[in-house]
């Protein structure tokens, strides 16, 4: 039969049958054309006809951004909820490893979105890439194939452990995404009370789940269930192989079983603070005995970042599942879920979904990413100023003892202790700030400096001279 589905006769002779999405989570409705039933409006209970509502006159958004050059501020406060704490300063465009700002000011990015913008700003080949998958076909739902998904994909297996990808569209998401498949792991094998050890000071992502394993309680505060946050989350102090053992024991006693352990390579958020070779050894070996997954968090340091593809290269482990988002699509969202072995078989159609995740405009600038990676010898180029980076900051840090101390981290994720007791990291990031230099503060007291992948030497050495003045002008 030819079905028209503009046509009313049709539809009061279907019925809706439902079978499973390989990708939507839920049912997809079918239509099935049937000889007898039809389904009216009124057993399912719905008004026949929408209320006709008063007509209101929309109002146009403005025809030019640029016209808001003086105003957007106070649109800001009028019209944004108050979730971010803002710099005075509102971006006009980019170009390379340079912001402008709406005043005509142009600043040395050395935050790039935090660590996102791994190519910098307005990358040609990037550009191209989302133009060209734009004239094509920007979003499909996953209930269809989609080549650039799969393309990415593959290469993101084949240049880690991973043997399967599941896209979304942020870290918080990816880790959501891990923590689900660990509890599912951990049900497969007959835990009912799975646990899920993470490390202080550790940075998972805002959602409900992925801020319980962000094991700082800042971020906790009024977000809980009769003093609660989402059960099943214990936790150690990062690189403390004594106290991961008793968070294991602890996660294996009354009942309970050890589903996951789940750790940055390098904490970002928590202070530039990298992982240790006989820690993460320690926390394989414990997986290992218990069946449990080891997950590593590589939102911020994946991509490239800290001089190898992946963080978690430069810790001697293999881990069954780990995460990215961030520089994955140089800015465009799009966050990945890796899994290998039995962890990447773990969820079947209708486990886990997302209406964006690995659509083809994002697959595309994931690719775009990490084709420019390949070509341009990108991991070269962070090994190079992260050397440079390192060797500057520690030469600031010899120049002024009484502000600057310890310099910490990998490649081009990198920090500088502020140990002045007057001097703040936020407020050296503000005094960089008014030198043309961007950067963004990481835990307490750590000024963090992570620039496009890009960055040049001449680049990094005005980075460095613009932190010199800034810490001049607030030492004085
Ligand atoms: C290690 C790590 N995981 C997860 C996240 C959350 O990522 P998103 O903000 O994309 O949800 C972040 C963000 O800073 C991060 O640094």
């Amino acid at each position: 039969m030819k079905t028209s589905y503009s046509s009313l006769a049709f539809l009061a002779a279907v019925a809706v049958v439902v079978v499973p999405s390989a990708t939507t989570g839920f049912v997809v409705p079918t239509v099935v054309a049937s000889s007898s039933t039809s389904t009216s409006t009124s057993s399912l209970n719905v008004a026949a006809e929408p209320p006709s509502a008063p007509s209101k006159k929309l109002i146009s958004p403005p025809k030019n951004i640029a016209d808001l050059k003086d105003t957007s501020e106070e649109l800001y406060d009028d019209n944004v909820q108050s979730t971010y704490g803002r710099y005075k300063l509102t971006i006009d465009s980019g170009h390379g490893c340079y912001l402008k700002t709406t005043d005509g000011k142009e600043y040395l990015d050395c935050v790039s979105g935090i660590a996102t913008c791994a190519l910098g700003h307005n990358n040609p080949v990037l550009t191209e890439a989302i133009s060209n998958q734009m004239k094509k076909v920007h979003h499909v739902s996953n209930l269809y194939y989609i080549p650039e998904q799969a393309a990415l994909a593959e290469w993101l297996c084949a240049n880690s452990n991973a043997d399967k990808a599941f896209f979304c569209n942020s870290g918080a998401e990816a880790n959501e995404a891990a923590i689900k498949l660990a509890r599912r792991y951990a049900s497969n094998n007959g835990i009912t009370k799975p646990v899920i050890i993470s490390a202080h000071q550790s940075f998972h992502g805002r959602t409900l789940a992925a801020l319980s394993a962000t094991q700082q309680p800042k971020y906790h505060k009024g977000f809980t269930y009769d003093g609660e946050m989402v059960q099943g989350f214990d936790a150690c102090t990062y690189n403390n192989i004594a106290e991961l053992e008793e968070a294991v024991i602890r996660a294996t006693s009354d009942g309970k079983g050890l589903a996951a352990i789940m750790l940055e390579p390098l904490q970002g958020e928590g202070g530039i603070i990298p992982g240790n070779v006989d820690f993460f050894k320690k926390a394989r070996e414990l997986c290992d005995k218990h069946k449990a997954l080891l997950i590593i968090d590589e939102v911020q340091a994946g991509m490239g970042r800290t001089g190898t593809l992946w963080g978690h290269e430069q810790l001697d482990i293999i881990p069954d599942v780990f995460t990215s988002a961030k520089a994955l699509g140089g800015g465009v969202p799009i966050g990945a879920m890796m899994a290998r072995g039995d962890a990447a078989s773990t969820f079947g159609p209708g486990d886990h979904a997302s209406t964006y995740g690995g659509n083809p405009l994002a697959c595309a600038a994931g690719l775009a990413v990490a084709k420019y990676i390949c070509d341009n010898n990108i991991l070269d180029n962070v090994e190079a100023r992260g050397q440079q980076l390192k060797a500057g900051l520690e030469k600031l840090s010899k120049k002024y003892p009484t502000v600057l101390g310890d310099v910490r981290g990998w490649g081009l994720l990198r920090g500088v202790e502020c140990i002045a007791d007057d001097i703040t990291a936020g407020e050296l990031v503000a005094a960089a700030m008014n030198e043309g230099l961007l950067l963004v503060p990481a835990g307490t007291n750590v000024v963090r400096f992570v620039p496009p992948l890009i960055i040049t030497e001449d680049e990094l050495n005005i980075a460095l001279d613009r932190l010199d003045a800034a810490v001049k002008s607030k030492a004085n």
